[in-house]
């Protein structure tokens, strides 16, 4: 994968340790945002030194085909406007191939088809660069937004995973879509 890509509207970045500025503010403004759809974080998650160490590791993850992380850029604005993470690449046997998908996006760019546009683009290539056989997400039931992307994206509801992550102090259950490599590239079913 590439360490930038461009879409029509935005550019997608790997981004490295020296931008932790970047992200811990991006982390910080959208904490309220983020915290009811995704696993509780200690307090030191928004510290720059955090971010530092989170960038430097995910760094590495990319290097041995780990995780492999996107963050979105649109001209004129410093801070990315969301983020996109293929995560537990798994790619032993080759057979099974695959990987654990992630999003967000800053407050303020929902409902605009940014992370539609994004994962658009970004998930044929992971499938083709991996050579994945399946991607999967993990959702709270009540996140209608993000369920309704999986729906557009062409995911299918596989069921429930039980006390998949804390959220809010609590264990709670999730539902997981999965996207296989003969529904985007069809000769290969
Ligand atoms: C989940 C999340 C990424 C979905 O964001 P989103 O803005 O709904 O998704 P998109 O950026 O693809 O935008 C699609 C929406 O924009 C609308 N839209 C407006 N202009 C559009 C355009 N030019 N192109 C495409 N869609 C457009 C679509 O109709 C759609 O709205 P709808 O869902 O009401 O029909 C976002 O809600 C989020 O980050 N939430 C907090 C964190 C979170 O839940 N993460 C996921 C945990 S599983």
């Amino acid at each position: 994968m590439l360490f930038t890509y461009t879409t029509d509207r935005m550019e997608l970045k790997i981004l490295n340790e020296e931008d932790a500025a970047l992200t811990t503010e991006f982390y910080g403004r959208n904490r309220e945002h983020f915290s009811p759809w995704e696993m509780d974080h200690p307090p030191e998650y928004f510290t720059a030194e955090y971010q530092r160490r989170t960038l430097a590791a995910e760094s590495v993850q990319y290097l041995h085909s780990h995780a492999v992380r996107y963050y979105f850029f649109l001209s004129g604005y410093k801070l990315p406007l969301g983020t996109a993470s293929f995560t537990h690449i798994e790619l032993s046997p080759p057979s099974c191939a695959c990987c654990r998908l992630g999003y967000r996006l800053d407050r303020d760019f929902t409902g605009h088809g940014y992370m539609t546009e994004a994962l658009r683009f970004l998930i044929p290539k992971v499938f083709f660069f991996y050579r994945l056989h399946r991607m999967e997400a993990n959702i709270l039931p009540e996140n209608a937004n993000s369920l309704r992307l999986m729906e557009r994206l062409g995911f299918m509801p596989e069921g429930t995973v039980r006390g998949f992550a804390p959220i809010g102090g609590k264990y709670r259950d999730h539902l997981r879509y999965s996207l296989l490599e003969g529904d985007i590239f069809p000769q290969q079913r």
